[in-house]
């Protein structure tokens, strides 16, 4: 079969690898795709003349979720498409933070203690701010490529995020309706699941993923930084009360809605003392989560995401016993104001390592050369036998890269064995 995917992104150049070498695949055309995909996957064209072939694919798969919630999925499904990818009003999810948060509350789902305020309520937002037990999470509603979220023992700066957030000065309409939440604490999780429409879906492994630009989590939050698979801290059993506590519950929710869910349901986790809460929902893979869970399995993703797109999933879905590392590669500048066009040295050397997959983020072909294009440039990825010789490697091979003003934190599964 054919198939389309939609997106740039080194989650996208993951998925496009990950169903290039199936067996029921000939052919994975990306649009637009990048560089990285383009010389080791398959053809990449710009979304309108994909599109004018949409009838030549037997699958679509929508990577990112800007096209999912402005309604991409209904478009093509209205025009016969098998699509893998939820419709916008279950994208919403991740859409409109608020939203996402009336959901949990109505499904029941332990998560963060919120308030939701409008431009106009900039006083009862800083007096439910002064409710709140000390560490203050403020969020925007609206999608901020994962760079809308503040957290902060300062009284001092959460009141300052709360008047940029909803003056509009710091992200536009998206802050200008905002969400505050009580801190939680305690390791994250990001657990990616496949849904089929159906009120369950089938949890894939769950990976952990380094949201603060700076070594120690420090510093502001970004798209994520890096990411492996397994995590220890996470067995059998939070997955299940996971599935049991907040996505099953959330899908019954949503059904109850007349929303049915067809594509991946990341559920963001955090362990806390009190049990696992849903911190929040992106109705998309993870990215960089997407480059280290994919390159573990060993069940065919096109068969699943086939399942999933046109019908059930039946087939099992089996993971390798090994372990996956990235490392997301960063421009000087990222993620407030990122440097683009640099010349990226390196790239094959680091290719050529063993077990190391090179998903390319941000980056633009000239003339012979790759440039940077993106904040988060590089993917750099690496299988091994357990966590610690996964980022071994994939370290090795991040060493071998440079451009002016590279940055990469250099604590990504430290620690983990
Ligand atoms: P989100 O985009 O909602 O996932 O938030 C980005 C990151 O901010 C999360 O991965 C957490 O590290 C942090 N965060 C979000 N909400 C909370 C919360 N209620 N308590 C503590 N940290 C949070
Ligand atoms: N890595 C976090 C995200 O994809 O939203």
């Amino acid at each position: 079969m054919n198939v389309l995917v939609v997106g740039s992104g080194a989650r996208e150049h993951a998925l496009a690898w990950a169903l290039s070498r199936s067996p029921l695949v000939d052919e994975v055309v990306s649009a637009p795709g990048n560089p990285g995909i383009a010389s080791g996957v398959g053809p990449c064209m710009d979304l309108p003349s994909a599109l004018a072939r949409l009838d030549t694919f037997e699958l679509v798969v929508i990577g990112p979720e800007g096209p999912l919630v402005d309604g991409l999925s209904d478009s093509l499904r209205a025009s016969g498409a098998n699509v893998f990818g939820p419709s916008a009003a279950a994208s919403q999810l991740e859409g409109s933070k608020a939203w996402m948060k009336e959901i949990l509350a109505a499904a029941g789902v332990p998560t963060a203690r919120y308030g939701r305020f409008d431009d106009n309520q900039e006083d009862t937002a800083l007096a439910f701010l002064e409710t709140l037990p000390g560490l203050y999470v403020i969020k925007t509603d609206g999608l901020a490529a994962g760079k809308g979220v503040i957290v902060t023992e300062s009284i001092t700066e959460a009141r300052a995020a709360v008047r940029s957030y909803l003056s509009g000065e710091a992200f536009g309409d998206a802050g200008r309706t905002l969400v505050l939440e009580e801190g939680l604490t305690g390791p994250e999780l990001s657990l990616l699941v496949l849904c089929d429409g159906t009120l369950d879906g089938i949890p894939l492994a769950p990976a952990q993923d380094f949201k603060r630009i700076d070594d120690k989590d420090t510093g502001p939050n970004t798209g994520g930084m890096g990411a492996y698979s397994p995590v220890p801290v996470a067995g059998n059993e939070i997955v299940e009360l996971a599935m049991e506590q907040a996505v099953r519950p959330t899908l019954e929710e949503l059904a109850g809605r007349g929303i049915d869910y067809r594509g991946v349901l990341y559920a963001g986790l955090m362990l806390t003392p009190d049990g696992p809460k849903i911190i929040e929902y992106n109705v998309r893979f993870g990215d960089p989560e997407c480059e280290v869970v994919v390159p573990r399995l060993s069940s065919d993703l096109a068969v699943h995401l086939l399942e999933a797109a046109t019908d059930r999933l039946t087939s099992p879905v089996v993971f390798t016993d090994n372990a996956c590392v990235t490392i997301a590669l960063a421009t000087e500048g990222y993620p407030h104001t990122p440097r683009t066009g640099d010349v990226i040295e390196g790239l094959e050397a680091a290719s050529a390592l063993d077990d190391v997959m090179i998903f390319h983020a941000g980056t633009r072909g000239e003339g012979n050369d790759i440039v940077t294009a993106g904040g988060r440039v590089l993917a750099v990825t690496a299988l091994g036998d357990s966590v610690s010789n996964a980022r071994e490697r994939a370290y090795e091979a991040a060493n071998l890269i440079s451009w002016p003003g590279m940055h990469y934190r250099t604590d990504i599964a430290a620690g983990v064995t």
